[in-house]
């Protein structure tokens, strides 16, 4: 994997991050896919309308199901779902902890029940580089433990403490391990620590240490406020090497991706698109829409003309209200890929205010204006 830092404009980075599968123009926001599907949207629409550079893939459901049986079989997740461009796998270090059902967090690593069937299972750094290696994808996280918010002081120096140590052990499998594909594959380990800065810094110290080829920040966006979000992300970039990619895993609103990109953050994840979109919520360039509500049951103009996908331009917000009163599975797909190709679009175009070197005006402007409930 090779990433080239084309400009910074303050904290904030434009660059290419080049895999095995492609290059990706960062900052980026990369779609969930979680079982190896984005939610309603087929790989053609990501491809032709998201315009999706790298989807993400979650290796604690795709280990339950398909199995890894099926997956070696298909020849790697990229066989297996039709998606040649870019693939992260999440390590199931944070899935393990939001929906297994009786885990129980060891040295040796985690035991858990699934939450299709109640069979129980252990999770290990080892086991989890092993699942990522016949999962195939091109980048692939370390097993951590990401504690709730709040935390208290102490559990979260244990937990940041066993996250350091699964690391090396995760960087030890790979080393004695091989690509089950051929293609490279790239390890991130992961930034923890709380909200408490001094763990922080400790942990973005230890993790810059390991000297990986990109590296990612845990922990956030679970609960705390956003100013305490910012000021661990501004703490946590300070400390990591400068050359490498930065992932924000879990992250967030629009107005949350131009703050962190300003602190400098190269790469995104997030279930808001989407999850929202299937509840109804639209993100534009204009602000927030609620297209369940009445307001827009005549409204016969685009879903948002600036932004540029068949979804967004070709149907009114009146039908797509229209649609999810009458509970059809177009809405959700409509919604789903209209927010995609918003949020696509949004780091695009943060990328071009980068390289211009215009970042941080344009930003303070648009995070008021993307903030407007409509
Ligand atoms: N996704 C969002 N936050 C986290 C985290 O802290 N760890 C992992 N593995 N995935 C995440």
């Amino acid at each position: 994997m090779d990433f080239q830092l084309l400009k910074t404009d303050n904290s904030a980075r434009a660059g290419v991050l080049t895999t095995a599968h492609g290059a990706i123009e960062t900052p980026i926001f990369m779609p969930v896919g979680t079982v190896g599907s984005v939610k309603a949207v087929t790989q053609e629409q990501l491809r032709a309308d998201v315009k999706a550079q790298i989807i993400l893939g979650n290796t604690y459901h795709l280990y339950l199901r398909p199995g890894l049986e099926v997956l070696s079989a298909a020849g790697g997740l990229h066989r297996f779902n039709g998606w040649e461009k870019p693939i992260l796998t999440d390590s199931g270090g944070y899935q393990v902890f939001s929906l297994a059902a009786n885990r129980k967090i060891k040295e040796e690593g985690v035991v858990f029940q699934s939450h299709i069937d109640g069979s129980r299972h252990l999770f290990t750094p080892e086991s989890v580089m092993d699942i990522q290696r016949t999962i195939g994808a091109d980048i692939i996280m370390a097993f951590d433990e990401c504690p709730p918010y709040p935390s208290e002081f102490h559990y979260a120096r244990k937990s940041m403490e066993l996250t350091h140590r699964w690391l090396d052990r995760c960087i030890k499998r790979l080393a004695e391990t091989q690509p089950a594909y051929g293609h490279e594959q790239t390890l991130f380990p992961i930034v923890q620590g709380s909200t408490y800065k001094e763990l922080r810094t400790i942990s973005a110290t230890e993790i810059a240490a390991r000297d990986c080829a990109g590296n990612a920040i845990g922990g956030l966006s679970v609960g705390e406020p956003e100013a305490e979000m910012y000021d661990m992300c501004g703490l946590v970039c300070e400390i990591l090497p400068v050359h490498k990619p930065r992932y924000l895993m879990g992250v967030g609103t629009p107005w949350n991706l131009l703050e962190n990109i300003a602190l400098g953050i190269d790469m995104f994840d997030c279930v808001m698109p989407t999850r929202n979109g299937r509840n109804g919520m639209l993100f534009t360039w204009q602000g927030v829409i609620n297209i369940k509500n009445k307001k827009w049951a005549t409204d016969f103009s685009p879903i948002d003309p600036e932004t540029d996908c068949f979804a967004s331009n070709n149907y009114s917000r009146a039908y797509l209200r229209h649609l999810f009163a009458a509970g059809e599975y177009l809405g959700l797909t409509l919604a789903s890929i209209h927010n995609l190709a918003f949020y696509l679009q949004l780091v695009k175009a943060c990328r071009e205010q980068i390289l211009a070197g215009t970042y941080t005006a344009w930003k303070t402007r648009m995070v008021e204006q993307l903030k407007t409930r409509l």
